[in-house]
């Protein structure tokens, strides 16, 4: 068993709700794989108490923290040091305090995003990739679609907000939602960041009929597991990555920060936080 000494490091994750999230189980998994003597907690925090609480933890010794909806902007806008990702989204997920009294944040969703790519064997320089939807999460993953050197193209149900996104990357094509099933054949790979297809959400038909055979499909939606997209490419025999894995990638760099250890994402863990899912 693994116990907690005065010596702890602690870092916890900040939402509203907080209940859904599986970074507490995932962190402490790997606290306990490198028997560190340390806690990473669940805090449910409402927006109006967020500043405080950030305010508080830096003083009451915390190393650091995530956050997640609804205040990954708030916690930009705490921070006394950010880096150009974060700046180029206006937004953070991973805060660690400094000696010096500096709130320290970044984005890791782009990257995570990135590294669940890479870790399926998918190449991504000089690739066309069709992101699907133009919110949040889309900014992460095309932000960090770019720097690999991948060429982006993005469809949306509103189209303006496809055309601000790619004002604000100052890269990628745009087309229009209704056009993107008979246009998939020019792409290489295709990345929902859309809500369709999460449990509880809109039913769409992911319609790939016009997809190459080489296409590589992705969701960033994880529960279910197996999403309908996923399942559809599945059906006509394409590569499919899952997105439990940005997840489990997107986490690595906090702990680092945290907790000195710079962890692996493993079957181990995936299924360790795969099983989660089902309950
Ligand atoms: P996040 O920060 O998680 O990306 P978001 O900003 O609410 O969340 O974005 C959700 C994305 O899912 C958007 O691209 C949204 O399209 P709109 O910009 O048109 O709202 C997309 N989305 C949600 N429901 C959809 C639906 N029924 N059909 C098509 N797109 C949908």
């Amino acid at each position: 068993m693994q116990l907690i000494t005065g010596k702890a490091k602690i870092a916890a994750v900040l939402g509203w709700p907080i209940e859904h999230s599986r970074s507490p189980l995932l962190h402490n998994f790997w606290l306990q794989r490198h028997q560190i003597d340390g806690a990473y907690i669940p805090l449910a925090v409402k927006a109006e108490d967020f500043k405080n609480v950030i305010q508080g933890m830096k003083a009451a010794g915390f190393k650091g923290c995530n956050v997640t909806i609804p205040h990954k902007e708030a916690a930009y806008q705490c921070c006394d040091i950010v880096d150009e990702t974060a700046k180029k989204m206006g937004s953070v997920n991973t805060l660690w305090f400094t000696e010096d009294g500096k709130i320290h944040g970044t984005s890791t969703d782009g990257d995570g995003f990135v590294a669940n790519l890479k870790d399926a064997d998918v190449t991504l320089t000089d690739k066309k990739v069709l992101i699907l939807g133009a919110g949040g999460a889309a900014r992460s993953v095309a932000y960090s679609l770019i720097q690999d050197g991948a060429q982006i193209t993005i469809t949306n149900r509103t189209l303006q907000r496809a055309e601000q996104l790619v004002r604000d990357l100052g890269a990628g094509q745009i087309i229009e939602w209704q056009s993107w099933i008979k246009e998939l054949g020019q792409f290489d790979v295709l990345v929902n960041t859309t809500s369709l297809g999460m449990e509880g959400k809109d039913d769409y038909l992911f319609d790939l009929q016009h997809a190459s055979k080489d296409l590589v499909v992705t969701d960033i939606v994880y529960v279910p597991r197996i999403t309908p997209l996923l399942e559809a490419a599945e059906l006509k025999g394409l590569k499919t990555v899952e997105g439990l894995g940005m997840l489990l990638h997107q986490a690595r760099l906090g702990f680092s920060k945290w907790f000195g250890v710079d962890p692996v994402v493993d079957h181990e863990l995936t299924e360790f936080v795969a099983n989660s899912l089902k309950k």
